[in-house]
Parts: structure tokens; sequence; C-alpha cells
């Protein structure tokens, strides 16, 4: 385990107040209340076989739900093998009742540039850098570290916390397992490592995830033609002809994609269709590296593969950015890029559910090249999907302009919409636009406000 100083902890903490708002955000409470039936059934059907049975602490923070679902699967086969297992978002965890534990299994995953996921930020703040410090002498754990080595800070959340725990007097079970984009091999091993805190070498394997699937290219076309920007693509892809069942998604929802020769390492892209559509849309930036090669993803969905080939791909429920119980609030969206993909899912549905009450706020460099899907806004528009449409396109005029000047300007009619119960989704840049947006929605709504808003599920991002 490596150790982190008092000041790196806080450091963190204070890097979770960068995305603040996201730091309350989505995990904590729209997981929490999404689920907190399930937590109560799940609980009572892995609590203890027999009184005075300590369970398993499995304890997760997780962004789009790999590292909970990966929890579940961890509590599913300790209860199998006999062990009694306590699942817990770790933003539900005090300082005393770790304190009070005896052995405890994280799954974890990082975000933005090596941060706890949104769930995990109140944990680092009033745990981790909390004046308590609890003693853990009493905790036997183990941290798997679910990340991507392209990131520069490879697993830097599980990292800290590892190092956390060590550092307050955690025993380690066995040795950090770091997880880089699903790799198969070092989730097997944290398999087997679960079956020796079972006691038992004889665990049937997870499956987990569903399988890629030969979805078809069926049709693809430039959005940007002329654009300063790198070319934007919509994208259409169907369901391998005699699929077992039709695909089912819910706007929100994202795929996955495996370029070939990629092996393990799957791209996420937000659906922009919904399944009434017959097929998956996608809204795909083709990115160049520096020296000109176009992205492996990218490149292939975009260029390399032709309309009518097969594209390795599967469907990824994203609780977070679904609507959930926000389907009968009023909805502001805030987006930027391909973050119109995520967006426009929304607006399909609420056009199909007859609720009109939506905003669009989007942002894009030129109108006359970037206005993607201008036909459909405009008929929304005319059509009482959307009730108020903002397009911002930031070099149009001398100076430079971006959806969160927009909802600085527009600043009473955002504090009326928040009044009347609306709900705010952002999808786009993580960099830029999503801190920007942070920090407009505060400078107009204040500090408590958002906080609120986050609290009651009211704001929620798909940011990448
Ligand atoms: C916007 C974004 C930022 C990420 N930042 C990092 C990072 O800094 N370090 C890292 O190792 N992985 C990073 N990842 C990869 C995630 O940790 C990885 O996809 C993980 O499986 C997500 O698990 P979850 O669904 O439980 O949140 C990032 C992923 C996204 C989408």
């Amino acid at each position: 385990m490596t150790l982190l100083s008092d000041d790196a902890l806080r450091a963190l903490a204070a890097g979770g107040t960068v995305l603040s708002y996201v730091a309350l955000c989505a995990g904590t409470w729209r997981v929490h209340r999404a689920r907190e039936a399930r937590v109560a059934r799940a609980a009572a059907a892995l609590a203890p076989a027999a009184a005075g049975v300590r369970p398993v602490l499995v304890a997760h923070a997780s962004q789009t739900g790999n590292a909970e679902q990966i929890a579940w699967q961890t509590a599913q086969a300790l209860h199998t093998a006999g062990v009694p297992a306590r699942i817990a978002s770790l933003s539900q965890l005090q300082a005393d009742e770790l304190a009070a534990t005896e052995r405890a299994l994280f799954i974890v995953s990082t975000y933005g540039e090596g941060d706890p996921p949104d769930a995990a930020a109140p944990f680092v703040r009033r745990v981790m850098a909390g004046e308590a410090r609890p003693a853990l002498d009493n905790l036997h754990c183990a941290v798997l570290a679910l990340g991507d080595r392209e990131y520069q800070h490879y697993c830097g959340f599980g990292r800290t916390l590892d190092a956390w725990l060590s550092r307050q007097g955690a025993q380690a079970m066995f040795e950090r397992i770091d997880v880089d984009g699903g790799d198969a091999a070092a989730l097997q091993q944290w398999q087997h490592q679960v079956a020796r805190v079972a006691g038992t070498s004889d665990l049937p394997d997870w499956q987990l995830a569903e399988p890629f699937e030969p979805w078809r290219l069926a049709r693809r076309h430039l959005l940007n033609p002329g654009s300063a920007g790198g070319p934007c693509f919509h994208l259409e892809l169907e369901a391998p002809a005699g699929a077992a069942r039709r695909p089912d998604w819910q706007a929100g929802d994202l795929v996955q994609v495996l370029p070939p020769g990629d092996g393990e390492r799957p791209r996420e892209y937000s659906i922009a269709s919904l399944p009434a559509d017959g097929r998956v849309h996608l809204l795909v930036r083709q990115e160049r590296h520096a020296d000109g090669t176009p992205g492996l993803a990218s490149g292939w969905l975009t260029e390399q593969a032709a309309v009518g080939d097969a594209i390795a791909l599967r469907l990824r429920a994203h609780g977070n950015f679904r609507l959930g119980d926000n389907a009968v609030r009023p909805l502001i969206l805030i987006g930027n890029g391909t973050g119109l993909a995520g967006l426009r899912a929304h607006l399909k549905a609420r056009a199909a559910a007859g609720h009109g009450a939506n905003w669009l706020v989007f942002g894009e460099r030129h109108a006359a090249h970037d206005a993607y899907y201008r036909d459909e806004i405009t008929a929304w528009q005319a059509g009482g999907v959307l009730e108020r449409t903002d397009l911002v396109f930031s070099r149009d005029q001398p100076g430079k302009r971006y959806v969160q000047d927009r909802l600085r300007e527009q600043a009473e009619v955002l504090r009326d919409w928040v009044a009347r119960g609306a709900a705010v989704y952002v999808c786009g840049s993580l960099v830029g636009m999503a801190a920007g947006v942070e920090a407009a929605l505060v400078d107009v709504l204040g500090r408590d406000a958002v906080d609120r808003l986050i609290e009651t599920g009211r704001l929620r991002r798909d940011v990448y």
C-alpha cells in the first residue's frame, strides 16, 4: 500500500469540490433513493446466517455502475458460500461504523482526473479527510480498484482509499487489485480472492456483463460539414438478426463498442434514440491523435467500418442519467458537442410521453456548421416539446460565449424553472463545460439550493 499524506487527502477532498455539486451528486442520492428498496430486500437476503456471525461489509463507490455490479456479485458470492455479507455505498458509511467492522471489501472506481466517483466524495470529505480519523485496527480489508490505464491517475481513488485504510491501521487481507478497463484476468483474481475469504475454492464464475454482439452499421452521415471542429457523425445501428430478445434501453443509457483488435477495452457512447426508433443512434466525434492518426474506436465507427459492417456492441444501463422519478418534472437539458446525444434521447422520450416542459441549452461553435439535428429541434419547438431553446454558438460573435454564459444571462428564467420543480440534466464535456455549468448554477441559485438539487436527485450528469 502506498501512503498519502493528510495534505494529499485534503487536496483530494478539496478537488472533490472542484466538481463539488457532483461530489454530492449522482451516485449518493439518486443511487441511494432509487435502490433503497432493492438494498433493503438484498440486505434481508444477505443477512447473517447465524446469530453472532458478523457480516463482511461490501462497500462500493461507482459512477456508472461497474463497481456497484461487482459489489453485488461479490456479496452474492460470499452469501452462496455461507458467509453473511452486507452491501453499502461508500456514501452511506460512517466513520464509527467502519471502525466497528471486522472485515470489508471495497470496490471503487476513479473518475475525473483521479477523483472519486460522485457518490464517494462525501465519504472522502466526512470520513477520510474529516476530523474523526477512525482507528481501523480491527478491520481486515481489501480493495478492488476499477480504472483505465489511459488516464494519468490510473485507479487513483482506489489507490488513495487503499493507502488511507492502511494508515488508519487496517490490515490488508490481500493486495489491492487494479482493473484496467474491465480486464478479465484481474477480475478473475478478485473472484479467486473472494472465494478464499469465503473459505471455499468452489464459487461459480460470475457473468460480469452481457456479451458483445455484432450489431450492423445501418446508416452514417456527417452532421457538420465545413465545421472548424472535428467531424461529427450520426450513426444508426441495428440489433443482430435473430437476437433472442428485442433490445431494450431507456433514455440516458449508453452503449459500449469494442473496436477490432482492442481486446477488452470498450468505449462508451450515449445513446441518442429510443427502442421505438428501431435502432441505436449515436453521435460520434472523430478523434485524432497528435500524429494525425484516428482514435481507435471513433476512427473505426466513423471511417474504417463501412455501412453494413458488424460492430461489436452491447447496451449498458446508466441509471444515474435516466429520468426515473424526474419523468414528471420540467427538465432543463444542458449540453455541448456530442453531449446532445443523451439530451436527444430524453427529448424523444418527452415527446413520446407528451411532456412539453423542456428547456434545451445547447452549445457548439458555429450555427452555420454545428447545429446538429436542427430540423428536429425546430420541429420540437413548433410541436410543443421544447418550451424554451437556447442554442449558444461560441464563435459566432467577437467574444466567446458558452452555455454557462447563457444560464447566467437567463438567471431569472433558471430560478423560475427550478422553483417550478425542474430537474437539470447535463451531458457533454467534463473539461470546461461541466465545471462552467456548475459554477453558473451556483452563482444563479446559490450553493445550498444546488446542494438540495443534488440531494433530491434533481441534478444529474453524463460528462466525459
Ligand atoms: C470521464 C471519465 C474519467 C475517468 N477518469 C479516470 C481516471 O482518472 N483514472 C482511472 O484509472 N480511470 C478513469 N476512468 C475509468 C473508470 O474508472 C472506469 O471506466 C470504471 O470501470 C468505471 O466504473 P464505475 O462504472 O463503477 O464508475 C474514467 C472514466 C470516465 C468516463
